[in-house]
């Protein structure tokens, strides 16, 4: 039974399709999200202080290369309203948050993004909304930023307003899973059990599935759970790796056999570090939060150290081999983003490694990388960047010798990869057909 008549409005509202929903920050998990709430039927305020991306969107065209602008095209059809307008926080009832929390140089919480939002949008915020945050941070963020907002406005939480956090597992690039197809699972949390039963009736409309936390700060909490999983068994897996490679033994080979047992092994691969926005930031806001209570996260730290200090082992591994063998060619690289089949270069651990080789060699380094767009390029203008129709001219590829493999796009042509190089450095597994000039590094 609901008895709260503002609760009762805004649940009826959403099972209407008639809330009004501000999306603040359009990047690679706003962006989806106003998508699919569109296509849930909702009017959406898609709020962005990057001007370039709200005349993009307006535009009906993409940023993301994993969003095709058909998608755009489609929303912009339906009720999808790009702006850099927060004044339309007033004709909303749902405010959605998703801008990003980076860390800064000494690798602690990087809250400015946040703060900003927060003093953007205080003025308009009002009784009968709901203010949910999609960010990952450190638990306690949610009620630390957005409580003092209404308290001043002495607006009571959970009868005339209302607060609550879902954490984002979009995962760009990943076409299987995605809130595009409604087959992502939500957590959600709230401040209250009125405050709950909003954010769970909103994301039944664009997920299969919803999970209820108890607190918010469990629902927070989750989101570290999940990324500093993936971070610690990808330094494990670093680790073994460098332990295989020293008693010639295949790691692939080696997970391949393990991932046969039926339970009780997940399989993590070995790479050139980890990158995107996710893995090398977010177990640092847990240690952060750990560290106010008291708490070394030994484990965590030494996961993060083990991952970080990858890309300088595999240029180190790189630059070894040029020495010996006295290489004077050009060094090629492809695929400079975090990952496979992303165009996001945010914190990739190959422009780290293209920087370390910079300084260590003077053999001039070129990147073939067709994914990365125009905002990727213009944080990347020292790089020499090679077209993926110069990448099988064969007069052009006589200036290399040696090709190192950052990001495996599914793009390149792997088999003319193979015949053309002398030498691969292969950071990814690419290839199916082991040979000798393919070292795994
Ligand atoms: N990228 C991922 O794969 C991913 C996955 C899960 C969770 N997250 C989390 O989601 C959040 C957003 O990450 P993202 O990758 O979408 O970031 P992003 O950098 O791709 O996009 C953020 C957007 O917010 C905008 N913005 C920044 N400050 C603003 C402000 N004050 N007002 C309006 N717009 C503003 C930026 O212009 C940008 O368009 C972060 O907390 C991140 O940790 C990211």
């Amino acid at each position: 039974m609901i008895n709260n008549k503002n609760l009762k409005n805004l649940i009826q509202k959403i099972r209407s399709n008639k809330a009004v929903i501000s999306v603040i920050g359009l990047g690679y998990v706003g962006l989806p999200l106003c998508l699919a709430l569109t296509r849930a039927k909702f009017k959406v305020f898609g709020i962005d202080n990057n001007l370039e991306r709200i005349k993009t969107l307006k535009n009906g065209s993409s940023y993301i290369s994993t969003i095709n602008s058909s998608l755009i095209n489609e929303a912009r059809n339906k009720k999808f309203r790009p702006t850099n307008n927060f004044k339309e926080i007033l004709n909303s009832d749902i405010i959605i948050i998703c801008v990003p929390t980076p860390i800064d140089k000494n690798k602690k919480p990087n809250m400015q993004y946040v703060r900003n939002v927060v003093s953007q949008i205080k003025k308009y915020v009002k009784k009968n909304q709901i203010i949910i945050l999609e960010c990952t941070s450190y638990p306690g963020t949610t009620e630390e930023f957005f409580l003092p907002i209404f308290k001043k406005k002495k607006l009571n939480i959970g009868r005339d307003i209302f607060l609550g956090y879902s954490p984002e597992r979009e995962d760009p690039g990943n076409l299987k899973y995605t809130i595009l197809k409604k087959n992502l699972s939500k957590v959600v949390s709230g401040y209250s059990k009125s405050c709950e039963k909003i954010v769970k009736e909103l994301y039944q409309k664009v997920s299969n599935k919803v999970y209820i936390c108890s607190d918010i700060k469990t629902a927070e909490f989750t989101k570290l759970l999940e990324n500093i999983y993936r971070s610690v068994n990808i330094g494990l897996i670093n680790e073994l790796h460098n332990v295989c490679k020293k008693m010639k033994i295949d790691t692939f080979e080696a997970l391949e056999a393990a991932k046969t047992k039926p339970f009780g092994f997940n399989a993590f691969y070995p790479g050139p570090g980890v990158g995107g926005h996710c893995i090398p930031v977010d177990p640092y806001y847990l240690t952060y939060k750990a560290e106010k209570h008291g708490i070394i996260t030994k484990f965590i730290k030494l996961a993060s150290q083990i991952n970080d200090k990858r890309p300088v082992e595999i240029s180190n591994t790189i630059t070894k081999y040029i020495k010996k063998e006295n290489i004077k060619k050009d060094i090629l690289i492809l695929g400079i983003t975090y990952k496979k089949n992303s165009d996001d270069v945010r914190e990739s651990p190959i422009t780290k490694i293209h920087q370390t080789l910079s300084k260590q060699i003077k053999n001039k380094i070129y990147v073939c990388d067709p994914l990365v767009n125009k905002y990727g390029l213009k944080t990347l203008k020292n790089i020499k960047f090679i077209s993926l129709k110069k990448l099988y001219n064969l007069k052009f590829l006589n200036s290399f010798e040696i090709c190192f493999i950052g990001s495996n796009h599914d793009i390149f042509d792997y088999q003319a990869i193979a015949k053309n190089f002398k030498i691969i450095f292969d950071s990814r597994n690419s290839f199916k057909r082991k040979s000798k000039k393919i070292k795994i590094i």
